[in-house]
C-alpha cells in the first residue's frame, strides 16, 4: 500500500480540515528489543515505537502534519512556537513545505545542536530567548493573540489529532492496545494525544481495551510529579526541560483514568537507559527519549509495575542523531593509527 501520511491515512478519525500539507510522516516501526527487556523489565514483551525515524527526527510531525495543514486551510501566512528543538525543526520543515514563514523560539545554550541546524536549514526565523521553554511559550501564545500569526505549539488542537496516530498505529499493529504504553513526559501534549487516540481506539472498536501509561520526567524538571511547577527546570534531557507543562491537567487526566504512573529518573538513569538502548538493541535515540523506558524500569525496581507476560510499549520520541554532544560527551575517541596491518592489528580488542 502507497503510504500517505498521517492526516491522509487517518482522515476521517481526525478533525482536520484542508489538503494535507505532508512529508508522509508516520508509519513508524514498531520494534522488538529482547536484550533491552531483560534489562529493564524481564519477562515483558517489549516494544519500541521508533519516533525518530520521522521525516524530521522527531514524532512531532505527526502534530505538525495536522497543525500546519490546518493553520493553512485557515489562511495563515505565518506560524510560531516555543521549542526545546524537535518542535521547532518539524515547524520549520512543515512551513517550508506549505510554503509559509516560520518564526521559532528556543533557550540559548539549552538545544542540541541536530535541533537547531534542522531549523537553520528549513530556513526558519529563529530566536534565541535568554530565559527558558515556559518563557517561550508564554511570548508565543502573546503574540498569537495579538497578531494573525498562527500557534503551532502542541496548545492547538490540531497538534493532538496528529499525534494521537501514533496509538492507532500500534493498535493497528498488534491487533491491540499493549498492556503499558510508556514515555517521557515535558509539556505533557504527547501523553495526552496518546490517551486520547487510545481511547478513541477503543471507543470505535479497533481495540478491544487501553493501555497503562507510564510517564518519565526528568528529576530537575519534573513538575507533574511534584505537584508543582518547577521555576528552573534543568536537565541534559534538554527536550523536557520544561517546568509548567502547558497540558498538566489533561496529563494527570489521562494518567488518573488509565490507572497510570508517573516517575522522576535522574540524568543518569536517562543516560544508563540511553546507553543500553543503543548498545544492546542498536535502537539511537536522543537522551530524553530514554526517560519512559528508564521510567518503566525503575516503576519495576520498586516493586510498582508487573511485567510477567505482559505487553509494553515505550516511545522513543526523537532520534540520537539530533543531539551528537550527548553521544559523544562521556566517550573516549580513538587515537589515529597509522594506515598500517601491524597497527591496526595491534589495536584490535
Ligand atoms: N521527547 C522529545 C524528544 C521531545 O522533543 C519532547 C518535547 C518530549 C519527549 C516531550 O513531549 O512535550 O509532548 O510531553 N519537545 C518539545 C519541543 C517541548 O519543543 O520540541 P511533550
Amino acid at each position: 500500500m502507497h503510504w500517505s501520511g498521517v492526516v491522509a491515512h487517518y482522515r476521517s478519525r481526525l478533525t482536520v480540515e484542508g489538503e494535507p500539507v505532508t512529508l508522509l510522516e508516520g508509519n513508524t516501526p514498531l520494534v522488538p528489543v529482547p536484550r533491552v527487556a531483560e534489562w529493564a523489565c524481564p519477562g515483558a514483551e517489549l516494544f519500541i515505537k521508533y519516533e525518530g525515524l520521522n521525516p524530521t527526527g522527531s514524532f512531532k510531525d505527526r502534530g505538525m502534519t495536522a497543525a500546519m495543514t490546518q493553520a493553512k486551510h485557515d489562511g495563515a501566512e505565518t506560524v510560531i512556537c516555543a521549542s526545546t528543538g524537535n518542535t521547532a525543526a518539524s515547524a520549520a520543515a512543515y512551513a517550508a513545505r506549505a510554503g509559509m514563514k516560520c518564526i521559532v523560539l528556543v533557550p540559548d545554550g539549552k538545544i542540541a545542536m541536530g535541533k537547531l541546524a534542522g531549523s537553520m536549514a528549513y530556513g526558519a526565523q529563529v530566536v534565541q530567548i535568554r530565559g527558558s521553554f515556559d518563557d517561550g511559550l508564554r511570548m508565543v501564545r502573546d503574540v498569537s493573540e495579538r497578531t494573525p500569526i498562527a500557534l503551532v505549539n502542541s496548545v492547538n488542537p490540531a497538534r493532538l489529532q496528529g499525534q494521537k496516530t501514533a496509538a492507532f498505529e500500534i493498535v493497528d499493529a498488534l491487533g491491540n492496545a499493549p498492556d503499558w504504553l510508556c514515555l517521557p513526559v515535558g509539556n505533557a501534549g504527547n501523553i495526552s494525544s496518546y490517551w486520547l487516540g487510545f481511547r478513541e481506539a477503543l471507543a470505535d472498536g479497533h481495540a478491544a481495551s487501553a493501555p497503562r501509561l507510564l510517564g518519565g520526567q526528568a528529576a530537575g524538571s519534573a513538575p507533574l510529579l511534584a505537584n508543582a511547577a518547577v521555576d528552573e527546570p534543568e536537565t541534559l534531557a534538554t527536550a523536557i526541560r520544561i517546568g509548567h507543562p502547558a497540558r498538566w491537567c489533561q496529563a494527570l487526566w489521562a494518567l488518573r483514568e488509565s490507572a497510570g504512573q508517573i516517575w522522576s529518573v535522574t540524568d543518569d538513569e536517562i543516560l544508563a537507559t540511553y546507553h543500553c538502548l543503543a548498545a544492546a538493541d542498536g535502537i539511537f535515540c536522543e537522551p530524553s527519549s530514554a526517560a519512559g523506558v528508564a521510567a518503566l524500569r525503575k516503576s519495576l525496581q520498586h516493586g510498582k509495575i508487573e511485567v510477567e507476560g505482559r505487553r509494553i510499549v515505550c516511545v522513543l520520541t526523537g532520534h540520537g542523531l539530533k543531539d551528537p554532544d550527548s553521544a559523544l560527551r562521556d566517550a573516549k575517541l580513538p587515537q589515529a593509527i597509522e594506515p598500517t596491518l601491524d597497527a591496526l592489528m595491534n589495536v584490535i580488542e
